[in-house]
C-alpha cells in the first residue's frame, strides 16, 4: 500500500513538481493536468490569475512540456515592448512567446497582432501564450482588450488558483523555500510554531511571491527559529520600529476580496508616503503589478464619475 497516497502518516501530500511549479493541493494538481495535456500541442493558452500566483512559471512549464523545449522561451511585457512585436516573434522562432500582461497591450499593437496569422512568415514557428492578472472579459467590456483578440488567444484558458485556495500548499511551499535557503547558506533554521500559525491565517494577497519574499526576509532576520507575524503585520522590515495603530487595517468579515486588497494597497502606499517601490516590496508584488492595480482603480473611479 502506498502510505503517502493514502495519507497513512496523517501528513499532507508531498509537493509535486512540474518544471519549476510546485504544488500538492487538488487545485494545483488540476493545473498540472491541464498543462500536461496542452503542453505538447501548439494551442494558444491564456493564463489568468492574481499577481504572484505563478503565471509566468506556468508558461515556462508549458514550454518545457512541448516539443519546443529546446527552442527559446521569450517573455515580453505587453505594456512596454520597445522593439515591437515582429522583433519579439523573431526572437522566439522555434520556441514560445509569452505575451505577459496582454490586457496592457496598446490598441494599435492588438490590431497588428490580429492581422498576423500563421501563414505570415514571422509568426510561422512561434507558439503564443498570453497572461493577465485582470479578468479578460472585464478588460473587453472596459475597452482595454479587443474581443476578437481575446478569442484568438484564449483557445485554452488556464486559471492559476490563488494561494489561499491551495490549503496545505502554503506550509509546504514555505518549508520548500526555507530548505532552499538553508541549503545555500549551510544553516538549519526552522519555522517557529507561531510562524506556522501565521502561515495558515494570513490570506496572502501577493500569493506565492509574497510567501517567498516573506520567508526570505524571515530567514535573513532570524537566527534559529523564524517568526513571520511581525513581517506580515508590518509589511517590509522597517528598521525595527513598532507597529502603531494607524498602521493597522480593520476589515469586516465578508468584505469583497477586491475591496480588501484595494484598502490594503492604499493604506500601504500612505504608510510609505506614496513610495511605490517600497509599497510593492512590502506587499510582496512587483512594481509593475502595483501600477496595474492603481491604474485599474483610477479607471473604475473614472467610470463611476462619468
Ligand atoms: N507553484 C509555485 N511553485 C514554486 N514557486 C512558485 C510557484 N508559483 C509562483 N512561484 C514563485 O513566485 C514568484 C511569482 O511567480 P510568477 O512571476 O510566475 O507569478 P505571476 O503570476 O506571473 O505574477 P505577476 O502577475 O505579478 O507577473 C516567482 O518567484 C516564482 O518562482
Ligand atoms: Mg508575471
Amino acid at each position: 500500500m502506498d502510505n503517502r497516497r493514502h495519507g497513512f502518516s496523517g501528513q499532507p501530500q508531498p509537493l509535486k513538481r512540474l518544471g519549476s511549479l510546485l504544488g500538492a493541493s487538488a487545485a494545483m494538481q488540476e493545473v498540472f493536468r491541464l498543462i500536461e495535456r496542452v503542453g505538447p500541442t501548439d494551442a494558444g493558452v491564456l493564463l489568468t490569475g492574481e499577481s504572484g500566483s505563478g503565471k509566468e512559471l506556468a508558461a515556462r512549464s508549458i514550454h518545457e512540456c512541448s516539443a519546443r523545449r529546446n527552442g527559446p522561451f521569450v517573455a515580453i511585457h505587453c505594456g512596454a515592448v520597445p522593439s515591437g512585436l515582429p522583433e519579439a516573434f523573431k526572437g522566439a522562432q522555434g520556441g514560445t512567446l509569452l505575451l505577459d500582461e496582454v490586457c496592457e497591450m496598446p490598441p494599435e499593437m492588438q490590431t497588428q497582432l490580429l492581422r498576423t496569422d500563421a501563414s505570415t512568415k514571422f509568426v510561422a514557428d512561434v507558439r503564443v501564450i498570453a497572461s493577465t492578472n485582470r479578468c479578460p472579459l472585464q478588460a473587453v467590456q472596459s475597452g482595454l482588450l479587443r474581443e476578437d483578440l481575446l478569442y484568438r488567444l484564449a483557445v485554452f484558458p488556464i486559471e492559476m488558483p490563488s494561494l489561499r485556495a491551495r490549503g496545505d500548499d502554503v506550509e509546504l511551499l514555505a518549508e520548500h523555500f526555507l530548505a532552499e535557503l538553508n541549503a545555500q547558506a549551510h544553516t538549519q533554521k526552522r519555522l517557529s510554531a507561531p510562524a506556522r500559525m501565521t502561515l495558515r491565517q494570513h490570506v496572502w494577497p501577493g500569493n506565492v511571491r509574497e510567501l517567498k519574499n516573506c520567508i526570505e526576509r524571515a530567514f535573513i532576520l532570524g537566527d534559529v527559529t523564524l517568526d513571520l507575524a511581525p513581517l506580515i503585520a508590518g509589511g517590509a522590515a522597517r528598521d525595527g520600529d513598532r507597529i502603531h495603530d494607524h498602521e493597522q487595517l480593520s476589515i469586516r468579515v465578508g468584505s469583497r476580496i477586491h475591496d480588501m486588497e484595494r484598502s490594503l494597497i492604499e493604506a500601504t502606499l500612505d504608510y510609505f508616503k506614496g513610495n511605490k517601490r517600497r509599497a510593492a516590496d512590502a506587499l510582496g508584488c512587483s512594481l509593475k503589478t502595483l501600477y496595474n492595480k492603481l491604474n485599474g482603480y483610477s479607471q473604475s473611479q473614472e467610470c463611476a464619475n462619468s
